[in-house]
């Protein structure tokens, strides 16, 4: 695989890297993203299963979707993709991963600046007023499951017109502001504010890296894109960055 050569003198002497990842990242890991062929998207209606409207208006149904998704994530390993952006974390003095997944593999892969910028599927929250979260990586036997309180638990996920988490992304904004070179993996580009990441970065002077099996509208304002599967591209990318540093 060749790669421009500005592209790899400006990874080697950037010091500021933010990545954004997208459930493309995780398909070589067996975990269907959202609007492709197999998408979750083509097959379910994201409106009866993630919203607050929905979710309020059959708790089990959404849970039964939650916890079918958790038994597929369970079974997953983080792949070629997610290793190599956990081993860039510690070459760059400031990283930042900011994944719209939330499926966990990236901090399984080892990667630990990151901001799940949707959530976390692992994580369920009270939706009385004790605010208690749950990390709970066990089948659950009870749908949907109650908090001690005794209210009822939901994913911490963020849906469908509800605001995403504050402290995450302001965190998330200010590292696009400040950043040398933004890489933006496996996302289609549809779902905001993601997906004003990349214009922000450049319109503040950052080179914008995209890597994705296709074009999307991201492809229209990256300085590169790398057509091909995060699992390979990903590899070969830093291999040279490396090897020529
Ligand atoms: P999408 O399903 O919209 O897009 C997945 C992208 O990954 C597409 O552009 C694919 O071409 C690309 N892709 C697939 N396999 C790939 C591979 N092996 N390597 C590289 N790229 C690959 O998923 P997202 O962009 O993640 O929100 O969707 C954004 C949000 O919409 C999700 O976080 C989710 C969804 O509704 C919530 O759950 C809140």
């Amino acid at each position: 695989m060749g790669f421009e050569p500005k592209l790899i003198a400006t990874l080697q002497q950037a010091t500021r890297i933010v990545i954004v990842t997208g459930s493309g990242i995780s398909a070589e890991s067996g975990i269907p993203t959202f609007r492709g062929e197999d998408g979750l998207w083509k097959k379910y209606r994201a409106e009866e299963l993630a919203t607050p409207e929905a979710f309020y208006s059959n708790p089990e149904l959404v849970w039964e979707w939650y916890d079918w998704r958790r038994q597929l994530i369970g079974k997953a390993e983080p792949n070629p993709g997610h290793d190599v952006i956990a081993m860039m974390e510690g070459e760059y003095p400031e990283f930042l991963l900011i994944t719209q997944n939330v499926d966990g593999l990236h901090r399984k892969a080892g990667s630990r600046n990151v901001v799940e910028i949707h959530g976390n599927i692992w994580r369920a929250r009270c939706t009385g007023g004790c605010e208690t979260s749950y990390l709970e990586e066990n089948p659950i036997t009870q749908l949907p499951p109650k908090c001690n309180c005794g209210a009822m638990l939901r994913p911490d996920i963020v849906w469908f017109g509800e605001s995403l988490p504050i402290e995450g992304l302001l965190r998330a904004e200010k590292a696009i502001q400040e950043c040398d070179v933004l890489i933006v993996i496996g996302t289609s580009g549809y779902v905001y504010p993601v997906a004003s990441f990349p214009m922000i970065a450049q319109a503040a002077g950052a080179m914008v890296v995209e890597i994705n099996i296709e074009r999307t509208p991201i492809s229209q304002i990256a300085d590169f894109t790398l057509l091909g599967k995060a699992g390979d591209v990903l590899p070969a990318l830093w291999n040279e960055v490396v090897q020529k540093g």
